[in-house]
């Protein structure tokens, strides 16, 4: 099929949900696409954060084809090597905390925003969340997304949330009470415009939950997995949370979630309380290990840290030249540019050259390469947004 067959099929049969660009995609490898006509992308916004380690990276292609031989499902009534190892790997490379995995991130913040519930005394069923987040589109994750245009046309929204500006310490001062059963916030924020929380107000979080006895969830499932040069977001500050919530990058490609508590809070999901079919299936678990490890073996922490400085000195540079942009912030491989006007045609004309870029929030273009990416091809993407930029410009 080509793609003007490939795109008439989508608009007889899939639902309209999403604005895709006008590409069919038929092979993916490492930091760069294909595209039905053989046009080659150099992604420097792989599956919205899925593809942390590239597309296809070998060890997990390996790791799909050795399970997939072994045993491609299995259900939660018994267990199954991967997922233990998979918990024990995770609980490693961050405070020690018990897995519940399922397949997704809105998922992960469904179980943990059970769980706080479950957890906390009776009284306790208030959760504060950050204006600009995004937790999911789940009845209750979409709830906690304090984005008005998310909650169009769904309304009434659960009850029991309450939204904070973010980064205000004061404001969620205000807002704590014994009714709270947890607060949950990005450590950065991804698609509200990669906004990094402040030392302060994460430490104020850890505060008020302690004081009032309410747990403090971190909203992992953009920044964990290494992309900010740390296991976790988290780990860039001097706090510890109560519970974490991955996805994307987990699975390098394959649909998995997972949510770590620690030990005593976890304790509270006891059998049948909270369940998910797919969730932990050994497929799913060989990929993450996989991911675990080519993280390890190829040190892709250090380049994500290093090559993300040097990718922000880059597009920094752009600023002499390009007036449209404010400024470049972010940590690692989780890189905004500030635009002083509207960015979706920047991304458009980015793609024509054969690169992948996103734009969030209207004016932040969204720069989140694999932590594989080389600096050449940091060099050569931000090369193709200079040209394009020069081309808006005339
Ligand atoms: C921070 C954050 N949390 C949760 C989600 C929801 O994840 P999913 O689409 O896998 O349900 C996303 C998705 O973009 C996200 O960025």
């Amino acid at each position: 099929m080509n793609t003007a067959e490939v795109i008439e099929i989508y608009g007889k049969y899939v639902i309209g949900n999403y604005g895709r660009l006008p590409r069919v995609i038929v092979k993916g490898q490492d930091n760069r696409l294909w595209d039905a006509d053989g046009k080659e992308i150099l992604d420097m916004f792989p599956g919205w954060a899925v593809s942390g380690i590239g597309h296809c990276h070998p060890k997990v292609v390996e790791a799909i084809r050795r399970q997939a031989g072994e045993l491609l499902h299995m259900d939660n009534t018994f267990y199954t090597v991967q997922q233990g190892l998979l918990a024990r790997m995770l609980s490693e490379r961050a405070f020690g905390g018990k897995c519940f995995f399922c397949n997704s991130g809105a998922e992960a913040n469904e179980a943990a925003l059970k769980l706080s519930r479950k957890h906390t005394p009776k009284g306790k069923y208030k959760f504060i969340t950050a204006e600009r987040s995004f937790h999911g589109r789940t009845f209750a994750t979409v709830t906690a997304t304090a984005q008005p245009k998310y909650h169009e046309g769904f309304l009434p929204m659960l009850p029991g949330f309450e939204y904070v500006p973010f980064n205000d310490t004061e404001a969620l001062q205000a807002a704590f009470n014994e009714e709270v059963a947890a607060v949950m916030v990005e450590p950065i924020q991804g698609e509200g415009g990669i906004n990094e929380a402040t030392p302060e107000y994460l430490a104020t979080i850890r505060e008020l939950c302690d004081e009032h006895g309410a747990l403090m969830i971190l909203d992992e499932v953009q920044t964990g997995m290494g992309r900010t040069g740390k296991w976790f977001g988290y780990q860039h500050y001097d706090v510890v949370p109560d519970i974490i919530t991955m996805a994307k990058a987990l699975g390098g490609g394959v649909a998995i979630g997972a949510m770590m508590a620690r030990a005593e809070i976890a304790a509270s999901l006891a059998p049948g309380t909270h369940a998910s079919t797919f969730g932990g299936n050994p497929l799913a678990c060989a990929a993450a290990i996989a991911v675990i490890e080519a993280i390890d073996q190829e040190n892709l922490l250090t380049n994500a840290e290093q090559t993300g400085a040097y990718a922000r000195q880059k597009l920094e540079a752009l600023k002499d030249k390009h007036s449209i942009i404010d400024h470049v912030r972010g940590k690692g491989l989780m890189i905004g540019v500030q635009l002083t006007e509207a960015g979706a045609d920047i991304v458009s004309r980015c793609l024509e050259k054969g690169l992948r870029i996103n734009c969030t929030q209207g004016n932040v273009l969204r720069i989140m390469p694999s932590m594989t990416v080389t600096r050449e091809q940091i060099d050569q993407a931000v090369e193709i947004l200079d040209g394009v930029l020069s081309e808006a410009r005339e």
